[in-house]
């Protein structure tokens, strides 16, 4: 944990590739803002202070996302990230590091920037960079013959020869802020783009006699950001891999880890299945050897012990006791629940109804504001609200 630590989110941008309506960042990965991950792991780092850029899609942002830690700031008109952290220069803790996120990249691993923060210091900046087959259109890291680095060059003020460097910059950044305060001031636009380069501070500390130091993530795919729908489903699909991978770890059996997705948080015990095309979303908890069959959606549930899904069932807002069978085709909806050994059958709906030990409901029902007892068989097409 660093002292004075200030974070800044670029998230002014436009995302024109996206052809959307919706601010870019507002876009989700597993059912939440691309910022709102980027805001997420920020936190865990207990930063003194936390400032997001926005701009473009105006007050729709922090409408959204909301956040009593954050300090908005609008950058109007965007004209660089080193004129979007310069917006910032008020709110900044003098003392201290400046980490600079991009409100587009939502999958940098906490660990990946403990380290960048560990390698920063009061004469020291670190920038976080990857190696790439094809660097095209990002910033180069030039390094001296002796390999400290010297600057960074854009891809459209780059020279041939600094095109084939392979090592790119991610934009993620830890600056000492009193430093950067001073650079930032002294920024010009005179470049291919006619904008202020946040990249252009790497010379400044060059020339400054301040060390700029390099660190790598684990995986490439934590620095890659939204450009486009295509990128934003890649993320998603690496992202659910990541909780797939999760809870393979922790003992559930996926019929096939490429076919689950997870848009909340999804705690299992033991001996767990998970057939195809299952969603869970919000926060779920299935007890111990609960099965939930294909393509069943369950939301903000609670599944007792020995508990059955049957496939092509919805499940929001519910809670079961131990042994429930629900579906084929059931929908739970909120405020259910479910004592142990109930069984809900296809083409049933309950809503915000009690059922009691061992009562059924097999067939085309109807069950609504109910309290029912135990041992009940409610008889097909019945109907209660
Ligand atoms: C930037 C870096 C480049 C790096 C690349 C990584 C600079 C000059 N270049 O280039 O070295 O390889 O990111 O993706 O920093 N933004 C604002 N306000 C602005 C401009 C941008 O908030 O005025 C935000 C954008 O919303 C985005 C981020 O900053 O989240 C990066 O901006 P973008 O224009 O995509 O930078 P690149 O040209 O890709
Ligand atoms: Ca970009």
């Amino acid at each position: 944990m660093k002292t004075h630590l200030s974070v800044v989110v670029l998230a002014a941008g436009l995302g024109k590739r996206m052809r959307s309506d919706l601010p870019k960042v507002l876009h989700p990965v597993a059912g939440r803002p691309l910022l709102a991950h980027v805001l997420d792991t920020a936190r865990t780092l207990k930063p003194e202070r936390l400032c997001v850029i926005y701009g473009h899609g105006g007050e729709a942002v922090p409408k959204t996302i909301g956040g009593a830690d954050i300090t908005w700031v609008k950058q109007e008109p965007q004209l660089g990230t080193g004129h979007a952290v310069l917006q910032a220069l008020p709110h900044l803790d003098p003392e201290g590091i400046t980490l600079v996120l991009y409100g587009d990249v939502p999958m940098t691993a906490r660990d990946t920037l403990e380290s960048l923060l560990g390698k920063a210091g009061p004469q020291r900046l670190a920038l976080l960079t990857v190696d790439l087959p094809n660097p095209h259109g990002y910033g180069r890291i030039v390094r001296h013959k002796a390999g400290t680095v010297t600057a960074i060059v854009e891809e459209k003020d780059a020279s041939a020869a600094q095109r084939k460097i392979g090592e790119v910059n991610t934009g993620i950044m830890a600056v000492p802020t009193r430093y950067l305060k001073d650079w930032l001031h002294r920024l010009e636009n005179r470049n291919a783009q006619g904008e202020y380069y946040l990249t252009d501070v790497v010379a400044m500390a060059v020339k400054a006699k301040v060390e700029v130091a390099t660190v790598q993530p684990a995986h490439d795919w934590e620095t890659l950001g939204v450009n486009s729908k295509a990128q934003l489903a890649e993320l998603e699909r690496i992202y659910q891999r990541q909780q797939a991978t999760r809870l393979l770890d922790a003992g559930v059996t996926l019929a096939d880890p490429a076919r689950l997705d997870v848009r909340g948080e999804l705690t299992c015990g033991r001996d767990v299945f998970i057939d195809v095309g299952c969603v869970f979303e919000g926060r779920v908890n299935l007890g111990d050897a609960v099965r939930v069959g294909a393509h069943s959606v369950v939301k903000n549930a609670l599944l007792g012990e020995g508990s059955e899904v049957l496939p092509f069932s919805l499940i929001e807002e519910c809670e079961t006791g131990r042994r429930c069978r629900v579906g084929p085709y059931a929908r739970l909806r909120p405020g259910t629940r479910l004592a142990d050994d109930v069984h809900i059958g296809n083409f049933v709906e309950v809503k915000n109804s009690q059922i009691g030990d061992k009562s059924k409901a097999n067939h085309l029902s109807y069950v609504g504001d109910a309290t029912v007892g135990r041992d009940v068989n409610i008889g097909a097409g019945t109907i209660t609200c």
